[in-house]
């Protein structure tokens, strides 16, 4: 852990950048942090793990905090993002969450009937997330104000198809059969999470988090028509409350780019872009009310430093003349990343000449 420091230092955030970008106002250079940019590719991370299992981590602030560092300590980086997980949320509706080697996360009573999902709690997030929001203040201390706190949440489809398959999914049958069978109880359902996750985002903000990002992973799974339907009153209704905290809000949704449209009406302040769209094209379907995130193909850091760094150039070039961009891969980096690559990759965005500022 880093030597504690007093709150009072933490008064001004003295590298903005990221948060002037997501507010689409001027700045020096672009910004760059990474999604997931905490994780098993780094090996401080990798030694922490052999004494704690990630709920241990997630679940001790102090622990939590020495691993929110761990990037920043690394790398050149613009901001900072709580290290927690999207889905101890669900253990406060009721649901047993346990990460198991080999097999990520499983739920072991998912819902399966509407019956359960009336028996579900509303919990206070402010309770059962309290280690977390622990974190994010200790956090904020820590960072002594070096650069901007993210905090994030799932997004309340991507929660609702965790609490239904019971894990990760190919196909998401249970999920629709269920949003197809029985619309009413869905609708029970979504409402619970969109509660909880807005909730959950604005006391991440009143706690020190200064942006809020909302992961909605598996929103590509569904057609246009039912993400309309299903699933966008809901992120609406998070992204909405979450607002109300005055912290900016990134969107980001999985492989949505065939519905870029409803991704806007969800309202939030920036949008998160995985690699499957030029930044280009999504920017001519957006407009330029909204800033936007992302979007180098994670494997694109597998690639020989000089074929990396052209390709992270084609993003920067096409964020150019645009205000509000923040450079970050398109969806999260990967365990078995070269971290010199990754040391590449931030000193490269940092030293381009291509600054979104105008
Ligand atoms: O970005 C950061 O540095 C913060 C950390 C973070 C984690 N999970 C830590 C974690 C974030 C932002 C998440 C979000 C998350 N968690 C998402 C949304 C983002 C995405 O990638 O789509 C999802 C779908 C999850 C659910 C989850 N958590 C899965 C599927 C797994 C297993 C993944 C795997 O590859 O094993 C986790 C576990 C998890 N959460 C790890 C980390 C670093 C790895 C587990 C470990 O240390 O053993």
């Amino acid at each position: 852990m880093l030597p504690q420091t007093t709150l009072t230092t933490d008064l001004k955030t003295s590298n903005d950048r990221f948060l002037r970008a997501c507010r689409r106002q001027p700045v020096d250079i672009t910004p760059v942090w990474l999604m997931r940019q905490a994780g098993r590719y780094m090996a401080e991370y990798r030694a922490l793990r052999q004494k704690y299992t990630i709920l241990e981590i997630i679940k001790t602030p102090e622990l939590a905090v020495e691993v929110t560092m761990q990037p920043l300590q690394a790398f050149n980086l613009d901001a900072a993002i709580i290290f927690a997980d999207i889905l101890p949320l669900l253990e406060g509706l009721g649901l047993q969450l346990e990460f198991v080697k080999g097999e990520g996360p499983v739920i072991h009573n998912p819902i399966r009937a509407p019956a359960e999902i009336e028996a579900l709690r509303r919990p206070d997030p402010r309770e059962s997330l309290s280690f977390t929001l622990q974190a994010v203040a200790l956090a904020r201390r820590e960072l002594a104000g070096r650069v901007p706190l993210i905090g994030f949440s799932g997004a309340p489809f991507t929660l609702a198809s965790y609490a239904i398959e019971g894990g990760s999914s190919r196909h998401y049958i249970l999920t629709k059969t269920l949003m197809y069978e029985h619309p009413q109880a869905w609708r029970v359902l979504m409402e619970k999470l969109a509660w909880t996750v807005g909730e959950y985002l604005y006391a991440q903000a009143e706690a020190g988090a200064q942006a809020l990002q909302l992961f909605d992973s598996w929103a590509g799974s569904l057609a246009p028509a039912d993400y309309a339907e299903f699933v966008l009153p809901y992120t609406q209704q998070a992204i909405r409350r979450a607002r109300e905290s005055g912290a900016p809000v990134i969107h980001f949704a999985t492989d949505t780019a065939g519905m870029l449209p409803l991704i806007k009406e969800a309202g939030s302040d920036v949008i998160g872009l995985d690699w499957r769209i030029e930044l280009q094209q999504a920017r001519q379907i957006l407009g330029d009310a909204v800033a936007l995130q992302g979007n180098l193909d994670p494997v694109a850091l597998f690639a020989p430093l000089p074929t990396l760094q052209k390709r992270a150039a084609a993003v920067l070039d096409q964020a150019k003349g645009h205000p509000g961009f923040i450079f970050n891969l398109g969806h999260g980096i990967l365990p078995q990343t070269p971290v010199e690559n990754v040391a590449g990759l931030v000193d490269f965005v940092h030293a381009y000449k291509t600054t979104t500022s105008t």
